[in-house]
């Protein structure tokens, strides 16, 4: 980023100017609770290790905002699973920006529950429930109308953990990078034979961010 401010080391990270203007637009009068979110992952979320401290400078742009705008695909009033959310990523940051929906957070790891309740609680999100578990452990309790992951596993892998917990209609939006094509390509059998459509990329957040977002789109057929 060319327009970030100096930051003393150990410091919660303020926005850019760019980054600021993006924050308003997506996350609108939920602002200071996106700021509270950045300050726990800049804090205990390093301490932790949750997040690696090399992260602090790229925690807006690259990480909370790169995730929230993931929102725009969402319908009003749904329900939307995120597998394997660590940080709250792209969890939280959704949560935040969008009231309306019903976030359930899918973490087998202990150390990061407990983090993630720590987190709800302190920013009073009544919209979250995180679930101590595997994606494959909720089959059948947990479904949504949106399944949701980020840097938890390959499309090959990643489908048979998001697929299952998709309501028949729903979509499974797995944010990705570059290798996203080829990752489809190796996925396309596996995600036929679990019901699901044909998957689509598309690229969000270009309007308001630097680096936008690009999210593999799987439409759930059946169930
Ligand atoms: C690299 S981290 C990514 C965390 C977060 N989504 C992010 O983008 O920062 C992968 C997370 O997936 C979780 N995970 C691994 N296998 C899982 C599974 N089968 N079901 C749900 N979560 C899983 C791990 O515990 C870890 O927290």
């Amino acid at each position: 980023m060319t327009d970030s401010p100096d930051q003393a080391p150990g410091a919660i990270p303020e926005p850019s100017r760019h980054e600021l203007a993006a924050a308003e637009s997506i996350f609108g009068g939920r602002i200071e609770t996106a700021r509270a979110f950045v300050a726990h992952l800049a804090s205990s979320g390093i301490e932790r290790g949750l997040l690696g401290p090399r992260e602090v400078p790229r925690l807006w742009g690259r990480h909370v905002l790169n995730c929230a705008v993931v929102a725009d695909l969402m319908a009003v009033d749904t329900t939307v699973v995120d597998v394997g959310s660590g940080a709250g990523l792209p969890g939280l940051a959704i949560a935040i920006a969008r009231p309306d929906l019903e976030l359930h957070l899918v973490e087998p790891l202990e150390r990061r529950v407990i983090w993630l309740n720590e987190v709800v609680r302190d920013l009073g999100l009544d919209n979250v429930t995180v679930h101590r578990a595997r994606a494959e452990q909720l089959v059948g309790d947990v479904a949504g109308d949106y399944v949701t992951a980020r840097a938890v596993s390959a499309l090959t892998t990643l489908a048979g953990w998001t697929i299952p917990l998709a309501r028949p209609g729903a979509e499974v939006l797995a944010i990705k990078g570059r290798g996203a094509s080829d990752e489809i390509e190796k996925a396309k059998k596996v995600i036929r034979t679990l019901g699901g459509g044909t998957p689509e990329i598309i690229v969000i957040g270009d309007a308001v961010l630097e680096e936008p977002t690009t999210v593999v789109r799987i439409p759930v057929l059946i169930r």
